[in-house]
C-alpha cells in the first residue's frame, strides 16, 4: 500500500513526516541479479534512515550469494534483459503511478544495445519518455541517473551514452525535479577487474563501486525530500529536525 509523501498544508507543500521516502531502483540484470541494492540499504542503515525509507517496486528477490543485511527492504524495478525501449513504452506508467516515487534512480542501456542494437539517441528518447511518466506521478520526483558501468570490449555505444547523459540532463533538469547523476562509468573509475567473467555484469568489487556512487546520491535526495529542501515553495518552514531525526 502507498500513500504520497506529501501533503498540501496551508497551501505549502511540506513532507510528511510520518510517511517514508518512496525510492524506486529501477533497471535491468545489474539492478537485480546483483549485489549492490543490500550494499547501499547499509548506507541509509549508518545515516539513520532506515525507517524512514521505503525500497518499491513489482519485484522483491535478491541473490541468494548478496549480504542481505536486517531490515533491507527489497523491493525494486530491475527487470533482467529488459531493454529501456520497452520499459518506456510498456511499463513505467504503470509502474510509478502505483508508487509514486518520491525518487527514481535507474541505469538502463546495456541490453537497449546489445540486445536491441539501438543507438545513442533511442535510449535518450526512451530516458526522456521514462521521465515524463515519472513527473506525471509526481511532479517533484528526483531522478538520479546512473553512467553505464563498461563492458570489458568498451561498447563504443555505452560509452557514448555516458558522454551524451550530462546533455540530457541539462536539457531535462528544474530545480522542481532535480535530476543528478551516479557515475558508475569507466571514467569514474569502474575497471574490468569489477566484472563477472561475462564482462557485463558487476562482481562483488562492481557491486561496491555502483554502491558508493548511487548511495550517496541517493542519501542527499533522501534528505533533501525529509527536509523539504529543493521544493519551489521557498516559504515552507519544514526542517529536517520536525521529522524527529536526528543528524
Ligand atoms: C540539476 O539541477 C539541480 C538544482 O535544481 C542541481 O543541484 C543539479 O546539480 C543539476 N544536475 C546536474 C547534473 O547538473
Amino acid at each position: 500500500m502507498k500513500l504520497s509523501a506529501f501533503m498540501v498544508v496551508s497551501g505549502l507543500v511540506a513532507t510528511a513526516c510520518g510517511q517514508k521516502v518512496q525510492v524506486m531502483l529501477l533497471g535491468d540484470s545489474i539492478t537485480e541479479l546483483t549485489c549492490w541494492r543490500p550494499l547501499v540499504w547499509n548506507q541509509i542503515t549508518s545515516a539513520g534512515l532506515a525507517s524512514s525509507v521505503d525500497f518499491v517496486g513489482s519485484m522483491s528477490d535478491l541473490q541468494g550469494k548478496c549480504s542481505r543485511p536486517s531490515g533491507f527492504d527489497p523491493n525494486h524495478e530491475g527487470h533482467s534483459g529488459w531493454q529501456a525501449y520497452d520499459i518506456a513504452r510498456n511499463n513505467i506508467v504503470g509502474w510509478v503511478q502505483n508508487t509514486k516515487p518520491d525518487i527514481v534512480q535507474f541505469m538502463l542501456g546495456h541490453n537497449d544495445v546489445n540486445i536491441g542494437k539501438r543507438n545513442v539517441q533511442s535510449i535518450l528518447d526512451s530516458y526522456t519518455t521514462m521521465l515524463n511518466a515519472m513527473r506525471a506521478a509526481n511532479p517533484k520526483v528526483k531522478v538520479i541517473v546512473d553512467k553505464l558501468i563498461p563492458t570489458s570490449w568498451s561498447d563504443t555505444t555505452i560509452e557514448g551514452l555516458n558522454t551524451a547523459i550530462p546533455g540530457w540532463i541539462q536539457a531535462h533538469n528544474t530545480s522542481q525535479s532535480p535530476i543528478v547523476i551516479a557515475d558508475c562509468s569507466r571514467a569514474a573509475g569502474f575497471t574490468n577487474a569489477m566484472l563477472q567473467g561475462d564482462g557485463v555484469h558487476p562482481n562483488d568489487q562492481g557491486d561496491q563501486f555502483i554502491a558508493n556512487q548511487v548511495g550517496p546520491k541517493l542519501l542527499q535526495f533522501i534528505k533533501d525530500v525529509r527536509g523539504g529542501t529543493g521544493q519551489p515553495s521557498a516559504t515552507a518552514t519544514i526542517t529536517p529536525k520536525s521529522c524527529g531525526q536526528a543528524r
